[in-house]
Protein backbone atom coordinates (compact mmCIF):
# COMPACT_ATOMS: atom_id res chain seq x y z
CA UNK A 1 0.00 0.00 0.00
CA UNK A 2 1.15 3.35 -0.85
CA UNK A 3 1.07 7.00 0.38
CA UNK A 4 -1.36 9.42 -1.24
CA UNK A 5 -0.17 12.63 -0.73
CA UNK A 6 -3.39 15.09 -1.54
CA UNK A 7 -3.17 18.86 -1.77
CA UNK A 8 -5.12 22.04 -1.93
CA UNK A 9 -2.85 25.56 -2.15
CA UNK A 10 -3.49 28.54 -4.15
CA UNK A 11 -0.76 30.55 -5.39
CA UNK A 12 -0.88 34.60 -5.89
CA UNK A 13 -1.39 37.37 -3.49
CA UNK A 14 -1.55 36.44 0.07
CA UNK A 15 -1.30 37.70 3.88
CA UNK A 16 2.18 36.55 5.35
CA UNK A 17 3.19 37.42 8.66
CA UNK A 18 1.51 40.96 8.29
CA UNK A 19 2.15 41.68 4.48
CA UNK A 20 0.30 41.43 1.72
CA UNK A 21 3.00 39.48 -0.74
CA UNK A 22 2.88 37.48 -3.93
CA UNK A 23 4.03 33.77 -4.18
CA UNK A 24 4.90 31.79 -6.63
CA UNK A 25 4.15 28.93 -4.98
CA UNK A 26 1.52 28.24 -2.41
CA UNK A 27 2.87 27.20 0.83
CA UNK A 28 0.48 24.23 1.22
CA UNK A 29 2.16 23.48 -1.95
CA UNK A 30 5.81 23.77 -1.27
CA UNK A 31 4.89 21.75 2.35
CA UNK A 32 2.96 18.66 0.20
CA UNK A 33 6.29 18.26 -1.93
CA UNK A 34 8.29 17.79 0.84
CA UNK A 35 6.07 15.40 2.45
CA UNK A 36 6.14 13.25 -0.95
CA UNK A 37 10.07 13.73 -0.49
CA UNK A 38 10.45 12.22 3.26
CA UNK A 39 7.96 10.10 3.18
CA UNK A 40 7.25 8.83 -0.48
CA UNK A 41 4.07 7.68 -2.60
CA UNK A 42 2.21 9.91 -5.34
CA UNK A 43 0.96 13.61 -4.78
CA UNK A 44 -2.08 14.68 -6.36
CA UNK A 45 -3.38 18.62 -6.49
CA UNK A 46 -6.87 19.51 -6.10
CA UNK A 47 -7.49 22.31 -9.09
CA UNK A 48 -10.98 23.84 -8.70
CA UNK A 49 -12.36 24.37 -12.35
CA UNK A 50 -13.19 27.76 -11.03
CA UNK A 51 -9.93 29.44 -10.08
CA UNK A 52 -9.94 31.37 -6.73
CA UNK A 53 -8.71 35.08 -7.05
CA UNK A 54 -5.82 35.87 -7.19
CA UNK A 55 -6.32 39.15 -5.36
CA UNK A 56 -5.86 38.33 -1.81
CA UNK A 57 -9.01 40.25 -0.59
CA UNK A 58 -10.56 39.06 -3.16
CA UNK A 59 -10.56 35.49 -2.80
CA UNK A 60 -11.35 36.00 0.99
CA UNK A 61 -14.70 36.97 -0.16
CA UNK A 62 -14.59 34.18 -2.36
CA UNK A 63 -14.40 31.86 0.12
CA UNK A 64 -16.31 33.01 3.01
CA UNK A 65 -19.28 33.44 0.60
CA UNK A 66 -18.17 29.19 -0.43
CA UNK A 67 -18.35 28.53 3.69
CA UNK A 68 -21.03 30.15 4.09
CA UNK A 69 -23.20 28.68 1.01
CA UNK A 70 -21.62 25.09 2.72
CA UNK A 71 -20.52 25.27 -1.08
CA UNK A 72 -18.78 22.14 -3.19
CA UNK A 73 -16.83 23.70 -5.72
CA UNK A 74 -15.90 21.30 -8.37
CA UNK A 75 -11.91 20.53 -8.98
CA UNK A 76 -10.41 19.22 -12.68
CA UNK A 77 -10.72 15.43 -12.65
CA UNK A 78 -8.12 13.90 -10.35
CA UNK A 79 -6.88 9.98 -11.44
CA UNK A 80 -6.54 8.18 -8.68
CA UNK A 81 -7.24 4.71 -7.55
CA UNK A 82 -8.09 5.30 -3.85
CA UNK A 83 -7.86 1.41 -3.06
CA UNK A 84 -3.96 1.53 -4.19
CA UNK A 85 -3.51 3.88 -0.50
CA UNK A 86 -4.05 3.23 3.01
CA UNK A 87 -2.44 6.61 4.44
CA UNK A 88 -3.72 9.88 3.03
CA UNK A 89 -1.67 13.13 3.65
CA UNK A 90 -4.21 15.77 3.27
CA UNK A 91 -2.57 19.44 3.22
CA UNK A 92 -4.88 22.41 2.81
CA UNK A 93 -4.44 25.78 3.68
CA UNK A 94 -6.96 27.45 6.77
CA UNK A 95 -9.34 29.26 5.45
CA UNK A 96 -11.78 31.09 7.38
CA UNK A 97 -10.51 28.51 10.10
CA UNK A 98 -11.31 25.24 8.65
CA UNK A 99 -10.59 23.35 5.16
CA UNK A 100 -11.45 24.98 1.26
CA UNK A 101 -14.62 23.48 0.64
CA UNK A 102 -13.03 21.77 -2.57
CA UNK A 103 -11.24 19.90 -0.14
CA UNK A 104 -14.52 18.94 1.36
CA UNK A 105 -15.54 17.95 -2.78
CA UNK A 106 -12.88 16.29 -2.49
CA UNK A 107 -13.52 14.02 0.67
CA UNK A 108 -16.97 13.50 -0.05
CA UNK A 109 -15.53 12.37 -3.87
CA UNK A 110 -13.34 9.50 -2.78
CA UNK A 111 -13.76 6.92 -0.14
CA UNK A 112 -11.57 7.32 2.48
CA UNK A 113 -13.01 4.51 5.05
CA UNK A 114 -10.54 2.35 6.71
CA UNK A 115 -8.17 4.69 5.67
CA UNK A 116 -5.70 6.73 7.80
CA UNK A 117 -5.86 10.16 7.14
CA UNK A 118 -3.32 12.85 8.01
CA UNK A 119 -4.26 16.58 7.99
CA UNK A 120 -1.42 18.97 7.34
CA UNK A 121 -2.82 22.92 7.76
CA UNK A 122 -0.59 25.80 6.53
CA UNK A 123 -2.36 28.90 8.44
CA UNK A 124 -1.33 32.19 9.62
CA UNK A 125 -2.01 31.48 12.97
CA UNK A 126 -5.03 29.83 13.63
CA UNK A 127 -3.77 26.20 13.68
CA UNK A 128 -6.01 23.55 12.41
CA UNK A 129 -8.98 25.56 13.44
CA UNK A 130 -12.19 23.23 13.10
CA UNK A 131 -10.75 21.57 10.50
CA UNK A 132 -10.15 18.12 12.26
CA UNK A 133 -13.47 18.05 13.57
CA UNK A 134 -14.99 18.82 9.82
CA UNK A 135 -12.80 16.20 8.32
CA UNK A 136 -14.26 13.51 10.95
CA UNK A 137 -17.36 14.25 10.54
CA UNK A 138 -17.01 13.81 6.47
CA UNK A 139 -15.00 10.64 6.81
CA UNK A 140 -16.98 9.01 9.65
CA UNK A 141 -15.20 6.10 8.90
CA UNK A 142 -11.75 6.88 8.17
CA UNK A 143 -8.73 6.78 11.48
CA UNK A 144 -8.14 10.81 11.16
CA UNK A 145 -4.75 12.02 12.99
CA UNK A 146 -4.42 15.27 15.06
CA UNK A 147 -2.43 16.25 12.29
CA UNK A 148 0.13 18.78 11.64
CA UNK A 149 0.28 22.62 11.48
CA UNK A 150 2.60 24.43 9.63
CA UNK A 151 2.76 28.65 9.74
CA UNK A 152 2.33 29.44 5.95
CA UNK A 153 5.18 32.02 5.40
CA UNK A 154 7.59 29.23 7.50
CA UNK A 155 6.32 26.71 4.58
CA UNK A 156 10.17 26.54 3.04
CA UNK A 157 11.89 26.21 6.13
CA UNK A 158 9.74 23.63 7.82
CA UNK A 159 11.71 20.72 6.81
CA UNK A 160 12.46 19.86 10.56
CA UNK A 161 8.79 19.81 11.57
CA UNK A 162 7.66 17.65 8.73
CA UNK A 163 10.25 14.66 9.45
CA UNK A 164 9.29 15.20 13.18
CA UNK A 165 6.02 14.29 12.21
CA UNK A 166 6.68 12.29 9.76
CA UNK A 167 9.19 10.22 12.62
CA UNK A 168 6.22 9.88 14.99
CA UNK A 169 3.91 8.02 12.99
C1 LIG B 1 -9.34 32.93 1.79
C2 LIG B 1 -8.31 32.84 2.88
C3 LIG B 1 -8.72 32.65 4.19
C4 LIG B 1 -7.77 32.50 5.20
N1 LIG B 1 -8.20 32.30 6.48
C5 LIG B 1 -7.27 32.08 7.46
C6 LIG B 1 -7.69 31.80 8.79
O1 LIG B 1 -8.87 31.77 9.12
N2 LIG B 1 -6.72 31.58 9.72
C7 LIG B 1 -5.38 31.60 9.42
O2 LIG B 1 -4.56 31.37 10.30
N3 LIG B 1 -4.95 31.86 8.16
C8 LIG B 1 -5.88 32.10 7.17
N4 LIG B 1 -5.45 32.35 5.89
C9 LIG B 1 -4.01 32.29 5.59
C10 LIG B 1 -3.64 30.95 4.95
O3 LIG B 1 -4.11 29.87 5.71
C11 LIG B 1 -2.12 30.79 4.82
O4 LIG B 1 -1.56 31.89 4.18
C12 LIG B 1 -1.78 29.52 4.07
O5 LIG B 1 -0.42 29.18 4.31
C13 LIG B 1 -2.02 29.65 2.57
O6 LIG B 1 -1.67 28.46 1.92
P1 LIG B 1 -1.50 28.37 0.33
O7 LIG B 1 -0.41 29.36 -0.05
O8 LIG B 1 -1.08 26.96 0.10
O9 LIG B 1 -2.81 28.69 -0.28
C14 LIG B 1 -6.37 32.56 4.89
C15 LIG B 1 -5.97 32.79 3.56
C16 LIG B 1 -6.93 32.94 2.56
C17 LIG B 1 -6.48 33.20 1.14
Amino acid sequence: MKNLIVYFSRKGENYVSGAIKTLEKGNTAIVAEKIQAFAGGDLAEIVPVKEYSSSYYKCIEEAKTELHENARPKYRPLDIDITQYDKVFLCYPNWWGTMPMCVCTFLEDFDLSGKKIYPVCTNEGSGMGSSIRDLKRICKNAEVDAGLSIHGARASVSDGAIKEYLDAL
